[in-house]
């Protein structure tokens, strides 16, 4: 294994990173540690949102504490609903630190045993980018406290915090920092003649990255569109997600959901507020008010609702377009009605 180049495995980082100040503070605090153990960073949040572009980032700009190298792996299967089995995970990894391909274990325990022998010693940072579970991070620990573990999840991976993880929650961007990241993936004379389009343009795309880089590319690719043009073009909210083309990131999400939850997504993506009270939802789904709060809290941890203060949860705007849109493709009619008057009701009984 000698005379092994280190392994500097990492996705190329965002051309035009923006914002995040938070973020990369925070994995500075939990990159501190604790001393006893490799400290583990857990970004997490909807699809889109930025997770594995800051980890990234910040990985580059920390290289040097990460002398052994920085490994990489991938954990969302090809289907995107099993995760990768963790042999054919560690494999990857112990190939990456130099082991021979004949030389990998196909045994799940002995290739986590010579995966800790040879981590021991090292300071390595693993980037365990869209973990879909608590179990497939653990596996990845290597065995010495300088090394550091960033693992992204569009699911909450509580169960992390028994191995003394710090959470962030990536909030979408602020107006601001949208129109800069639409302003440089744009790169010509537009944004600084249109500033209020871009911003119009910014909110349209809810603050969502992956919403901003695309509008961006689509203004790169349309050198003679005015910005004011793609504001009109997104701002009819039944095509939307079409012109950006960005329904297959919540897909994902909502294909894994399970069949009670999945349906609940669609009945609740009718309600068009900021903000649904475990109230609402109860007259929703019509479920008592424990049973609403459950649905609630699980698609939290699914990554497609929000909470926004005590018993406040919200949809952010596109992923609420986005279960409006499964509505309108797997409900009938007469139960979408149903549901809408069901929210009217609630609505006039919570005036009064
Ligand atoms: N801070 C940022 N500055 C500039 N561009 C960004 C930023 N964050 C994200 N992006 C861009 O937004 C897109 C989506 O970001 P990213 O892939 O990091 O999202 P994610 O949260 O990891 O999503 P997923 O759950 O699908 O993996 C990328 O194309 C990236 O270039
Ligand atoms: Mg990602």
């Amino acid at each position: 294994m000698a005379g092994i180049a280190v392994p500097r495995q990492l996705p190329p980082p965002a051309a035009h990173f923006t914002g995040r100040a938070d973020v990369l503070a925070t994995l500075d605090e939990i990159a501190t540690g604790s001393g006893d153990r490799p400290p583990m960073a857990v970004l997490q949040g909807p699809g889109g949102i930025g997770k594995s572009t800051a980890a990234v980032h910040w990985l580059n700009r920390r290289a040097t504490r990460f002398p052994d190298g920085q490994l990489y792996v991938d954990l969302r299967a090809e289907s995107g609903f099993e995760p990768v089995p963790s042999t054919v995970v560690l494999g990857r990894l112990l190939r990456g630190l130099g082991v021979p391909g004949d030389q990998v274990p196909a045994d799940l325990a002995e290739a986590t045993t010579m995966y800790r022998s040879v981590t021991a010693r090292k300071r390595l940072a693993i980037l365990a980018d869209d973990a879909f579970s608590a179990a497939q991070v653990v596996g990845l620990v290597p065995a010495s406290p300088d090394s550091m573990v960033l693992a992204t999840s569009r699911w909450r991976l509580g169960r992390l915090a028994t191995y003394g993880a710090g959470f962030i929650e990536l909030p979408v961007l602020p107006v601001t920092d949208g129109a800069d990241l639409l302003a440089g993936t744009v790169g010509d004379g537009r944004p600084g003649r249109e500033p209020a389009a871009v911003a119009e343009l910014a909110g349209l795309c809810g603050g969502l990255p992956l919403a901003l880089s695309i509008a961006g590319a689509r203004l790169v690719s349309r050198p003679r569109w005015s910005i004011a043009r793609m504001v009109r073009e997104l701002a009819d909210d039944r095509t939307r997600l079409a012109a950006l083309d960005i329904g297959a990131v919540f897909d994902l999400s909502y294909r894994c959901l399970p069949p009670a939850t999945a349906h609940a997504y669609r009945r609740l993506g009718e309600y068009p507020g900021p903000e649904i009270s475990p109230g609402l939802a109860a007259a929703v789904l019509r479920l008592p008010g424990n049973e609403a709060t459950a649905v609630l809290d699980h698609l939290v941890d699914a990554g497609l609702l929000a909470e926004r203060g005590a018993d406040r949860y919200g949809f952010h705007e596109l992923i609420r377009l986005h279960a409006r849109g499964c509505a309108e493709r797997e409900e009938p009619e007469a139960e979408r009605q149903a549901v809408r008057r069901r929210i009217l009701g609630y609505l006039a009984r919570d005036l009064h």
